[in-house]
């Protein structure tokens, strides 16, 4: 079984996806911490008259293997991720790495912003997760202050919406609902009645 899971920042994707994949006992694949791998090796070089070729080289040799996903979730990484992924040749080498992964089992479940679209239109099942930002920001904020990270609301709502609009409007990209995917907001709901009504929709469809 494969399954797409995307949306924007904050929205509940990831651990969405992390429980169903834990549910059906299948691989799962984070596909934006390959873009914040690239990212944060870009960082600081953004001026770089050779950005771009760096860019690509880093997304072609990741070390999948290696990447520390507490280190890789701040929000300047995803800024800096979000910036990568503007690089066609960048997304190039990482779509690679997730067809890669995606066939390496047989059936996986994959979160990102492209996975319905492009990444695996052949789904059996495709998610978009969304929220609204206030309630992106809110969640994203008290995960960081948790962490011990020096972060305020209005500062992370400013950069979920930058990032947003940069996701959306990234002319190498492919963020948006595909047209077979199944709308889950989950503004109003809780973690657990989330992943239930993901869980609902996934059984729906394939059973
Ligand atoms: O899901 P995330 O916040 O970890 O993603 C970080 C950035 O990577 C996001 O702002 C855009 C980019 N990304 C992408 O372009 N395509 C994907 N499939 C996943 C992430």
């Amino acid at each position: 079984m494969l399954i797409a899971v995307d949306g924007p920042a904050a929205s509940g994707k990831g651990t969405i996806a992390k429980r169903l994949a834990a549910h059906y006992g299948l691989s799962h694949l984070d596909t934006g911490l390959l873009y914040r791998g690239v990212g944060q090796q870009m960082m600081g070089r953004e001026a770089d008259a050779n950005f771009e070729s760096r860019a690509i080289d880093v997304a072609m040799s990741l070390d999948t293997g290696n990447l520390d996903e507490e280190a890789l979730s701040t929000a300047e990484v995803g800024l800096a991720a979000s910036k990568v992924a503007q690089i066609p040749e960048v997304r190039k080498a990482l779509n690679r790495l997730q067809r890669e992964f995606m066939e390496r089992d047989g059936g996986a479940i994959l979160d990102g912003r492209d996975i319905g679209t492009r990444i695996c239109p052949q789904a059996d099942v495709k998610l978009f997760i969304t929220a609204n930002a206030d309630t992106r920001a809110r969640r994203r904020t008290e995960q960081l202050l948790t962490r011990g990270l020096d972060v305020t609301y209005d500062g992370i709502l400013e950069q979920i919406e930058k990032r947003d609009k940069d996701d959306r409007e990234n002319p190498a990209g492919a963020f948006f609902q595909a047209a077979d995917a199944h709308l889950l907001d989950t503004s109003k709901l809780s973690i657990e009645a989330a992943f239930q009504a993901a869980l609902d929709i996934v059984e729906r469809v394939t059973g």
